[in-house]
């Protein structure tokens, strides 16, 4: 047997050891041994991280869906696959066995395949936390289409951009989403944003809120009745190891969102691997993480990773605090959770909130806690552990990306001795190192460097989606023969991780990723804005906040300011989205520029955090005199 669930720190050293040394027989052992293929591969791994290549399970066949759904049917048809919790308490939770959707699924394969979806196109998933988004992106699977999910939290524009680079053939909707009190017209943002779109046949539309909404004559098509005519068997499709599964988008620091490609047969082997691991999970559990299947953490460990481990998922429509801020701990007692992922944004606004509601609630069923997405700080972590997990449940601070398809760096629960603040220890497979601004690797403990990955791993993405070119530049050009993770980090004296946070122009605000380039593109959109600098700075709840240097044209007339703010972050929600809009907007009558042009971020970044004690060399500036006058007007 191979050795898929570790126990003991001594197992993970032993283990981690042999996946450093014999790294394709360690992942040829794992993926004979837990996953159903219909072909073996030629192959478990060729790479040339300079071209850059990267190839594993070569020559193997296999559907991805066979190993998240059919395989579990004999043992576990009538275990519950997916619990659905709404976002109305009073609406009764639903509970999908894996013989359910497994036919769930095949139906809306069915739909897919009726609606002239073939192996290679592109969908895009539009949708709430509903549990056809989860059955949508399976039933893109089970046909070899490769899912596009867009966070139904973006905008019309944010949407068509991606649609459009993708060139997707459907789009998939509701007619709305709850979202606490609130309903969001989802199908009206839909039709704006396919006025800049050529390429969508097919519009299916999910009902959800049961709203009007305008359905467009030979496009849209409601879902439902689709699916009633539909069989529940589909064969699924046979996928080469190296077919895309899915597109999903994320934040560069300059440019257009990247279009990340992960492929069927690492990108599974990983996913599963990593989740029974991290989560150390067991049988009768019952899995909650709360993020968006609209992002990675969705992808790889709501869907994927559980349903592949036959977990039982909970998948939540609402928002921690609807219809008050005891909402999660009220969903970890109703379904018995025992084991509960989320972000540190929401644990420091669930901490800002009082102890009340988390007492009134039953927490004992709690066995792991896990974090991720931005650096969890001291004060979130002893929260989190003293209040949620009664100190009687590790924290996984686990770091991992977009890119990176699954979790790379974590402490295993119950494993890993924790450190508050520390993702501590590479997964196996993963080799880490860092590296300094000469672009020489340091050696030994007790360093502080960037964050690069010297061995391929089964999940790392292999291009960004037509565009080669940008991929191999933003990750494989940095330094030679290294994945450049664009996070800088330090390890301890025991060899510990800890992620101190991105050293380029993304800045994670609540969790997510935002690019400062596009986010500026919008401002300047503005007819009064001529110029715009964005950079983050400390935020106690949402990790980082954005802070707007704005150059106003000269128009000679006189503007309200609080308008012109208000202006400016509306052009922000249409063209990204709210989690993208400013916090602090400074109007400045110029920005620090080297000689070349470009804008000093760096001072910029240290006046927006009130950290001006030392601003660092601001000779090679062509108008020092600038930041003076910035500092003077700053906050
Ligand atoms: C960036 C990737 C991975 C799923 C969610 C985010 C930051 C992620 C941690 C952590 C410190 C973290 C990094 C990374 N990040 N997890 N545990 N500690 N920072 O995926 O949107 O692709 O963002 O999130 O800066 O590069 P993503």
């Amino acid at each position: 047997m191979s050795d898929y669930h570790i126990k003991t720190l001594e197992e993970y050293f032993k283990v981690y050891r042999s996946s450093v040394d014999n790294p394709e027989q360690f992942w040829g052992n794992l993926a004979e041994e837990h996953f159903v293929w219909r072909k073996k591969w030629n192959k478990v791994l060729s790479w040339d991280f300079s071209k850059p290549e990267i190839k594993w399970f070569e020559g193997a066949k296999l559907n991805i869906t066979e190993n998240c759904i059919d395989r579990h049917l004999a043992t576990r048809g009538d275990k519950t696959a997916i619990l659905f919790e709404p976002n109305d308490p009073n609406e009764a939770a639903q509970h999908i066995t894996y013989k359910q959707l497994h036919e769930r699924v095949n139906q809306f394969a069915n739909v897919l395949k009726d609606q002239g979806i073939k192996k290679g196109d592109r969908v895009c998933i539009y949708l709430p936390m509903i549990p056809e988004l989860a059955i949508s992106v399976l039933a893109c699977a089970r046909i070899g289409a490769i899912h596009s999910v867009v966070f139904a939290g973006f905008s019309a524009t944010a949407l068509s951009t991606r649609i459009n680079d993708s060139d997707c053939k459907m789009v998939i909707t509701s007619d709305g989403s709850y979202r606490g009190a609130k309903t969001i017209d989802l199908k009206c943002i839909v039709d704006e944003s396919l006025e800049k779109c050529n390429c969508v046949e097919t519009v299916l539309v999910v009902k959800r809120i049961n709203s009007e909404i305008q359905m467009k004559e030979g496009r849209d098509k409601w879902l439902q009745p689709l699916l009633e005519n539909a069989s529940t068997d589909c064969i699924p499709e046979i996928m080469d190891a190296e077919d895309p599964l899915f597109i999903l988008y994320t934040s560069g620091s300059t440019g257009q969102p990247k279009g990340m490609v992960h492929t069927t047969a690492g990108y599974m082997v990983y996913t599963a691997y990593s989740f029974k691991n991290a989560f150390q999970y067991t049988e009768n559990d019952v899995y909650w993480c709360t993020a968006d299947i609209g992002w990675i953490t969705g992808h790889s460990y709501i869907v994927y990773g559980p349903l592949a481990n036959g977990a039982t998922t909970v998948m939540f429509e609402g928002v921690p605090s609807y219809p008050d801020w005891g909402r999660f701990w009220n969903i970890v007692e109703k379904h018995k959770v025992t084991q509960f992922y989320t972000a540190p944004t929401a644990i420091r606004a669930l901490a800002k909130e009082g102890l009340e509601l988390v007492e009134k609630y039953d927490l004992s069923s709690l066995k792991v806690l896990g974090s991720v997405g931005e650096p969890i700080n001291e004060e979130a972590w002893h929260w989190y552990n003293d209040n949620i997990g009664k100190k009687k449940c590790p924290i996984i601070d686990s770091w991992w990306q977009t890119e990176t398809g699954g979790i790379m760096i974590s402490p295993i629960p119950y494993v890993t001795p924790t450190k508050p603040t520390y993702a501590t220890l590479p997964f196996p497979g993963i080799q880490p190192t860092l590296m300094d601004e000469n672009g020489n690797e340091i050696k030994g403990n007790q360093a502080d460097g960037r964050l690069c990955i010297k061995f391929p791993w089964p999940s790392i993405a292999r291009t960004i989606w037509n565009n080669h070119q940008r991929y191999k530049e933003t990750y494989f050009t940095a330094y030679k023969n290294m994945y450049f993770t664009g996070d800088g980090a330090l390890r301890d004296e025991v060899g510990y991780y800890r992620i101190t946070g991105r050293v380029d122009d993304v800045i994670i605000v609540s969790g997510h990723n935002l690019g400062t380039a596009p986010i500026e593109d919008a401002v300047n959109e503005h007819p009064a804005v001529a110029e715009s600098a964005i950079v983050g700075f400390p935020h106690d709840v949402k990790g980082n906040a954005l802070y707007g240097f704005v150059i106003l044209k000269d128009t000679g007339e006189s503007r309200n300011q609080d308008n012109l703010r208000k202006e400016i972050n509306q052009i922000i929600t249409e063209h990204i989205g709210p989690i993208a809009k400013l916090d602090k907007i400074q109007f400045t009558s110029g920005l620090p520029k080297t000689r070349s042009g470009k804008i000093m971020r760096r001072i910029l970044r240290k006046i927006a955090s009130k950290d001006t004690s030392n601003l660092g060399d601001t000779s090679t500036l062509l108008n020092p005199e600038v930041v003076q006058d910035i500092m003077d007007n700053a906050h």
